[in-house]
């Protein structure tokens, strides 16, 4: 490579990769064991004590895992990338590093259900509190926060309804409160929208999505700017106060600006181990070669889907942000510029049975809960996924009867058009 900083094409193909040196295997290999063989015994004492990198055990870093993180921070264009076992589990990690019990944080609506979850109950336990606010409706955001905040939590794209959030606005909000904006970058990938250039702090990822690519396994990321002030406010003791568990080793102090990513993992996953397999930070690292090259024609068959259903006699309403017309079009054009995903919703005409008939008829899409697969997806919400909410938490929730989600693959586009509208005709 020349001094020139390389493309986003030859970066996710070659970024933290190359020839293994004990074999010249060109592929990155599967490193398929727990442990790894100390030099001496001062070697070993050096790495536990973090006065050395190195390999000592998969559950805190792996080197098939080691080039999936490289090439994650490369793409973002953050200063380091911890790879986990699940999107959820790096939203768990990013918050055990940030949180005490009794700390808030400020995250919108407009998220992927289980991360709504996640907030409301399963991190009540841990006595972190969530405060919901509107992405659209930025005085809510700043009403959200209080002396106890530690972090404004927002997805670029907002699954399930494809909503595209202003980062930069909200970026701005987080700086004068003085605490980090994360931002959930699955939907739109950094081939799409890149946080970072708007001001986020910290990216997370659920890799099983579209940096996979292939819906065959499970990941997350997360990714770390390198920008925030951790001692500004003394706000964040694990950052900043002398760690115990690492002989009194201050972190921000030693790694300076990618103290959280270290925090992340000598912390976060070591303790509560959520790590990624070997042989799934290969098929993501395989996928994300190809990001691109998908990601465009993810997004082509998207805008044609959604422009055909926008005529279809059976829709009611397409929620596209790529369509002209779309509330969030200049957001789209602003933060997404190649394109405004892949993941939409639309309503039928034919309500809660319309719904139910089209996911029960399609042969090409297949019917189930994920997104971000090579294949088109298919979910009906009010009879699955939201099947336990009321009918008001449905429509808050904009899953309310005649609502269907689509997570359109790259297939050709006639047989994905061909297949919906024999379903749903
Ligand atoms: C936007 C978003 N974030 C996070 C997650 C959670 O990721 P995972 O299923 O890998 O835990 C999902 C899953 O659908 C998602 O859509």
């Amino acid at each position: 490579m020349t001094d020139k900083m390389p493309g986003f094409d030859t970066l996710a193909i070659h970024a933290g990769a190359q020839p293994d040196p004990a074999t010249g295997a060109r592929a990155t290999p599967i490193y398929q064991t727990t442990a790894y063989v100390f030099e001496d015994v001062k070697h070993a004492a050096d790495l536990f004590a973090l006065r050395t990198f190195g390999n000592i055990y998969t559950r805190i870093m792996n080197p098939t895992q080691a080039v999936l993180e490289s090439k994650v921070a490369a793409l973002e264009g953050g200063t380091a990338a911890l790879a986990v076992g699940s999107g959820h589990a790096a939203q768990m990690i990013v918050f055990h590093a940030l949180m005490q019990p009794g700390d808030e944080f400020v995250a919108v609506r407009q998220l992927y259900g289980g991360s709504i979850n996640q907030f409301a109950h399963s991190f009540k336990s841990f006595g972190w509190h969530v405060v919901w606010a509107d992405a659209d409706n930025l005085a809510s955001i700043e009403k959200a926060l209080s002396p106890k905040t530690k972090a404004i939590f927002i997805e670029s794209i907002a699954n399930p309804g494809g909503l595209i959030t202003d980062i930069a606005a909200i970026a701005r909000i987080a700086q004068k409160a003085g605490v980090p904006l994360i931002v959930d970058n699955t939907l739109a990938t950094p081939f799409l929208c890149k946080p970072f250039d708007h001001g986020a702090n910290i990216i997370v990822h659920s890799l099983t999505k579209f940096m996979g690519g292939h819906g065959n396994s499970m990941g997350g990321a997360i990714v770390d700017g390198g920008t925030f002030d951790w001692t500004r406010s003394g706000r964040y003791p694990l950052l900043t106060e002398p760690n115990e568990s690492y002989h009194g080793l201050k972190l921000h102090e030693t790694f300076g600006n990618i103290a959280f990513a270290i925090a992340c993992r000598v912390l976060g996953l070591r303790d509560l181990g959520p790590a990624i397999a070997p042989l799934n930070s290969f098929l993501i690292l395989t996928g994300m070669e190809t990001l691109s090259l998908r990601m465009r024609k993810h997004c082509d068959n998207t805008l044609a889907v959604a422009k055909w259903l926008n005529t279809h006699p059976q829709v009611s309403w397409v929620n596209y942000a790529g369509l002209e017309g779309h509330k969030h079009h200049a957001l789209a054009k602003k933060y997404c510029p190649k394109g405004a995903g892949a993941v939409f919703t639309f309503g039928l005409k034919g309500g809660y049975d319309a719904g139910v008939k089209a996911v029960s008829s399609t042969r090409l899409l297949s019917h189930l809960a994920n997104i971000g697969d090579t294949r088109s997806l298919i979910i009906h919400p009010a009879s699955t996924t939201h099947s336990q909410l009321s009918p008001e938490q449905l429509k808050q929730a904009g899953a309310g009867p005649d609502v269907v989600r689509l997570s359109v693959g790259i297939e050709d586009v006639e047989d994905i058009i061909a297949d919906i509208d024999q379903a749903i005709s």
